[in-house]
């Protein structure tokens, strides 16, 4: 009798205590929202129990006030980018909340607009996430500005960044598409950029049938100090600074800049090319190459440049299509700000 007395309370206990406290969750959930790091880092990711929108309070709210689910088994998890690695996976129950913790790492060669997709396995749910590269400019430069990711696609130069006055890129290649100047060291670009150019070009072609043509490649340094000097003689230091860049400063001496132009522009660089055919063509679809048009209309106090409808920055395909479809400008897609919205 006395055992049979125990059972019922003890069954009116555990009924009592499912029916008024568990809530029992439909998924898991990363903290945090996205997740940006610089490569070489690494970033903690924490994984929750998700528990039904009806459930009153807050997720953590009502992680803490329920049970601790029972997860069986160890967290599975996966990185779709060999770069990402998961160098740990912790999970911890501070009665009655479980959480499982992860440390990711990106290696140091990974690139800004790479990503990858973390997926985690456990308990009978899944959920997943997306780890976006952006480098940290302020790693990559010394002390006297001068930057020291020169052949990284994704380096970010400008009138404050400079390449090294001896840095020659290693991988330059005569492009392989019609060229203007007789001046050959500006008929070549860096590898990648080059095959990126031919495509785009390609493309211009088979699409709308425009013909362009590159005008100005990549400058040593001390043709950017011949090109400074000249357009200072001829403008006077404040108008040759809005369009030409010091030497040392210069997106062309990195073999990742191509100014082009057309037939209707008699081959020379204006800004009446946005404007055209040819040059409305080439601002929209740009980005699918892996090119930006660096210097935007209405961002002078952004980039330190007067608008250059003409003058293509190779970064890459990634990078490209997140600073077009994002409408920013290296520096605020660096800086994580829409910079126009202030001024
Ligand atoms: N025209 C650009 C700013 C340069 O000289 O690099
Ligand atoms: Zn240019």
């Amino acid at each position: 009798m006395r055992a049979k007395t125990i059972l019922l309370n003890l069954l009116f206990t555990a009924f009592i205590l499912t029916s008024c406290s568990a809530v029992t969750p439909d998924g898991l959930e990363f903290t945090g929202g996205q997740r940006i790091i610089s490569p070489g880092r690494t970033a903690e990711l924490i994984i929750v129990p998700h528990y039904p929108e009806d459930s009153s309070g807050t997720d953590s709210q009502r992680a803490t006030k329920t049970s601790a689910p029972s997860f069986s088994g160890e967290p599975q998890l996966s990185s779709d980018n060999p770069d990402i690695k998961i160098l740990s996976v912790k999970t911890e129950t501070i009665s009655p909340a479980i959480s499982c913790t992860i440390v990711v790492s990106a290696s140091e060669s990974m690139l800004s607009g790479e990503s990858a997709r973390i997926t985690i396995s456990w308990g009978g749910f899944s959920s997943e996430s997306l780890i976006k590269i952006k480098k940290q400019p302020s790693l990559y430069i010394d002390e006297s500005g001068v930057i020291t990711d020169a052949e990284a696609t994704d380096a970010l130069i400008n009138k404050n960044r400079e390449l090294p006055s001896d840095y020659i890129p290693s991988d330059l290649v005569r492009v392989k598409v019609p060229t203007i100047l007789i001046f050959e060291e500006v008929n070549h670009l860096r590898k990648p950029a080059s095959a990126a150019l031919s495509s785009m070009f390609r493309a211009a072609e088979e699409e709308e049938g425009f013909i362009l043509t590159a005008r100005s490649g990549y400058r040593s340094y001390s043709t950017q100090v011949m090109l400074f000097d000249a357009n200072v003689s001829t403008h006077g230091m404040e108008y040759a600074a809005k369009f030409s860049a010091k030497p040392g400063t210069s997106e062309h001496q990195s073999g990742l800049a191509m100014d082009i132009t057309a037939e209707i522009m008699n081959y020379q660089l204006e800004q009446s090319f946005g404007k055209t055919p040819e040059g409305r063509w080439t601002a929209q679809n740009a980005h699918r190459f892996g090119f930006i048009i660096r210097y935007p209309e209405g961002s002078e106090e952004i980039t330190g440049y007067a608008y250059e409808p003409w003058h293509l920055r190779y970064i890459g395909e990634k990078l490209a299509a997140e600073i077009y479809h994002g409408g920013l400008t290296l520096e605020e897609y660096y800086s994580g700000q829409n910079l126009r919205s202030h001024t």
